[in-house]
This record gives C-alpha cells, sequence and structure tokens, in this order.
C-alpha cells in the first residue's frame, strides 16, 4: 500500500507563534439543560446560547484565530418538536437582524455550511444578504453550520466527483483525497486545529468528520450558554500545551 500523503503542516498562525489555532470549531451544546436547570423553557437556553455566540466570537477575533465554525444545527436536530424549531428559527432570524452590524464593525465575513435553504425562504433571504454584505471582510471568517451534517457532506462530495469522472473529466484511477476534500463545503478554509464541544458530552454528533483528521480536541464541561472568553481562552490554553505531531514522531 502507498502511504498516505502527509497532511499539510500547519502554517504560523498570525501573531507567529505557531500555538495560536488558526481555524477552531465548535459543537455548541448544553442550551436545553442550561434551561432545565433554572426551570426555564429550552428557548431561554437557545436564547443564551446566542449571547454566547456573540461573546465567543468577539474572544476569537481578540485571540487572532482566522476562522471560527460553529454548529448551529445538525441535520438529525430535525428530529426535535416543530415549537422548538420554530423558535430556533425566530432566534436566528432576530439575531442575524441585530448581529449584522456587529459583523461589519469587527470585519467579520460570514460563510454557510449545510443547507439553510430548508429554514424558509426569509431567513434564507436574510443570510444571502448577510454573506452579500460582509464577503469582503477579512478579520475573522464565521463558518455557520447550519442543518449540516458531516455524512452528508462527503456523500454530496463523491457525488460530485463521481460525475466529473462520468463527464470524463477526471481519471477514476486517480481519484484521491485532493479530489474529495476540493468538493467538501470547507473548501478553501485552513485545516481545522481545534475542535471543541460543550456540555460535557463526548461524540462528534456528525460534525467535520473528514476536516477532524488531526484537529486537537477539546471537551468542556461547561454548558453553551456559559460559555465565553475565559472558557474560550482555556480551550486555546489546552491546545497551545498539545504536541501535534502528524502520525511523524
Ligand atoms: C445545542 O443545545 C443547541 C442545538 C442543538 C440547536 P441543545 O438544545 O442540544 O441542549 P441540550 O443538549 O438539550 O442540553
Ligand atoms: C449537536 O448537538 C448539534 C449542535 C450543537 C448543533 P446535539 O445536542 O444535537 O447532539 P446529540 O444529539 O447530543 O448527539
Ligand atoms: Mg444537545
Amino acid at each position: 500500500m502507498t502511504p498516505a500523503a502527509a497532511p499539510d503542516q500547519p502554517e504560523q498562525s498570525r501573531d507567529g507563534s505557531g500555538s495560536v489555532p488558526r481555524h477552531v470549531a465548535i459543537i455548541m451544546d448544553g442550551n436545553g439543560r442550561w434551561a432545565k436547570q433554572r426551570g426555564l423553557p429550552r428557548v431561554a437556553g437557545h436564547k443564551a446560547g446566542a449571547e454566547a455566540v456573540r461573546r465567543t466570537m468577539q474572544a476569537a477575533v481578540d485571540h487572532g484565530v482566522e476562522v471560527l465554525t460553529l454548529y448551529a444545527f445538525s441535520s438529525e436536530n430535525w428530529r426535535r418538536s416543530s415549537e422548538e424549531i420554530a423558535d430556533l428559527t425566530g432566534l436566528m432570524r432576530f439575531y442575524l437582524e441585530r448581529e449584522l452590524a456587529t459583523l461589519q464593525k469587527e470585519n467579520v465575513r460570514l460563510k454557510l455550511i449545510g443547507d439553510c435553504s430548508a429554514f424558509g425562504p426569509d431567513l434564507a433571504r436574510q443570510l444571502g444578504k448577510a454573506l452579500e454584505r460582509t464577503a469582503g471582510n477579512q478579520r475573522l471568517t464565521l463558518v455557520v453550520a447550519l442543518n449540516y451534517g458531516s455524512r452528508a457532506e462527503i456523500a454530496a462530495a463523491a457525488r460530485r466527483v463521481a460525475h466529473k469522472v462520468a463527464a470524463g473529466e477526471l481519471d477514476p484511477h486517480t481519484v484521491d483525497e485532493h479530489n474529495l476534500e476540493c468538493e467538501l463545503q470547507t473548501h478553501g478554509l485552513p485545516e481545522l486545529d481545534l475542535l471543541i464541544r460543550t456540555s460535557g458530552e463526548v461524540r462528534l454528533s456528525n460534525f467535520l468528520l473528514w476536516q477532524a483528521a488531526y484537529a486537537e480536541l477539546v471537551f468542556s464541561d461547561v454548558l453553551w450558554p456559559d460559555f465565553g472568553e475565559r472558557a474560550f481562552a482555556d480551550a486555546l490554553e489546552q491546545f497551545a500545551g498539545r504536541q501535534r505531531r502528524f502520525g511523524g514522531r
């Protein structure tokens, strides 16, 4: 068997130290439990979670992270009640409207992965506007995963590769990791360095399965609505203390 191509070595981050991750992803979990602990409806947890997004985005900007990818709604979250889904859709609309100016002020570019059309035309239109308005921003790329599932993303990439083969654009014998990676929705972003999950759950729940191949994983007991600057800095500190080997010695 031929050896796998060595993954690209991570480049140094903006502060030159190499210890700040360029690309951080977060599975924002624990909104429901946060609300339950307080005797509040789940929607109150999602509202508090939206405030945590705000704080975390600011922390990412302050630390010089280049890309922050947030898991906001999985393709499996449709299993929730229609009431909770409607609440989440309403909150996304409200916060997007409110925070578009913040994205502009902080020079943040919005990018989406997943399929946001499933949330209805109003949110899709609003997201389209935000994408357009922030397209030129350069300080941080905020990638929001909406109705996202990693297996579906990989299957769609394989489908596109198959079409290229069928069209004679690609030789099937030469199809490799690079061809597939080029068709992922994250193509063009720096390699994922750090993946954080809150709420004490230790699983990936169909998030960035391909991209996390050599990411450092940090699992935090903090419930997402309590996440902010301190918890983010703590995760970055853990990352800085890790020795990444990428299969080398
Ligand atoms: C994460 O919090 C938000 C979404 C998945 C949309 P949860 O709603 O999953 O909170 P828990 O896991 O029930 O506490
Ligand atoms: C993962 O959290 C999805 C998001 C955070 C958007 P879930 O709460 O849906 O994951 P499971 O069901 O506990 O695996
Ligand atoms: Mg959950």
